[in-house]
């Protein structure tokens, strides 16, 4: 089992990393609250509590050469103490037509879901593999599977975050340090509301219940959340390419 000290949650202004942040303050885990709506997560780390929570305004499509995550992260550690868990749960989703081909909605997709991420966990690898201990988590999605005609580049993202978290485990491994991918199916947040047709549907805070068990239990993983969207996963990769351009998802 991890007991973690101090955590840094990225994208904790609402959703799943609200949920995750006052989950964690609640088990006594220090936190640093990471987004853009600086109202929101002051007004949530002042819920939380003072002394447990501090909120730092940061927008993940600003991450330059990284140096800035460094600073940052020295910044926090300075209010919080060492951070042993990073979560990353920022995510843009913003919806295209089924012939739009807008390339500065992928950016801003690309660089908050792919580029933010790799900046932060770099970062996150950089010093827990010095530390030998710490845990990362970041929040993909099972959109990552395949490549879906609805979602273009928010589906790349996933992919490519997915695939970046799989390489930190492998390589972070040895150091003890655990890398945690969560594939979510549909949670009730902004990032979805509205939307037609969603099945399953859990709340942001049953979402984080499941996502801190699997982080908690000190193991590297890759985890579908609720569990049972692994056989979606797993019916949806093995649908043929020819078949899969038919369909509507
Ligand atoms: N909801 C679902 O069904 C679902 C399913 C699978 C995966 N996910 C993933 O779960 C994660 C959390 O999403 P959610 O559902 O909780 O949606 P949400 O409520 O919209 O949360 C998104 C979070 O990302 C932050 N964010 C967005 N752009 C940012 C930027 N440029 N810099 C810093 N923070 C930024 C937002 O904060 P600010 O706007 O204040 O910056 C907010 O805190 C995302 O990665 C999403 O892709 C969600």
């Amino acid at each position: 089992m991890d007991n973690w000290t101090s955590a840094i949650v990225v994208g904790a202004s609402s959703g799943i990393g609200e949920a995750v942040a006052r989950r964690l303050a609640a088990a006594d885990v220090r936190v640093a609250l990471l987004a853009r709506r600086g109202d929101e997560i002051e007004r949530i780390a002042r819920e939380i509590g003072g002394e447990r929570a501090v909120a730092r305004v940061h927008d993940v499509r600003d991450v330059g050469d990284g140096a800035g995550v460094a600073d940052l992260w020295d910044d926090i550690e300075a209010a919080i103490g060492t951070v042993d868990l990073l979560v990353f749960a920022a995510g843009a989703m913003i919806p295209v037509g089924e012939h739009e081909y807008t390339f500065a909605k992928d950016r801003a997709m690309l660089e908050v879901n792919l580029l933010g991420a790799a900046a932060w966990c770099d970062q996150a690898a950089v010093r827990m593999e010095a530390a030998r201990r710490g845990t990362i988590v970041g929040i993909s999605s099972i959109a990552g599977d395949r490549g879906r005609r609805g979602a273009p580049a928010y589906a790349a993202s996933k992919a490519g975050f997915t695939t970046l978290l799989e390489a930190l485990r492998n390589r972070l491994a040895r150091a003890g340090v655990n890398v945690v991918t969560i594939r979510p199916g549909f949670v009730d947040t902004a990032m979805t509301r509205g939307m037609k047709g969603l099945f399953w549907l859990i709340s942001a805070d049953r979402a984080a219940a499941i996502i801190l068990r699997h982080a908690r239990t000190g193991r590297s993983r890759d985890r579908h959340v609720p569990a049972r969207w692994w056989l979606v996963s797993a019916v949806i990769r093995s649908i043929p390419s020819w078949i899969f351009r038919k369909l509507s998802i």
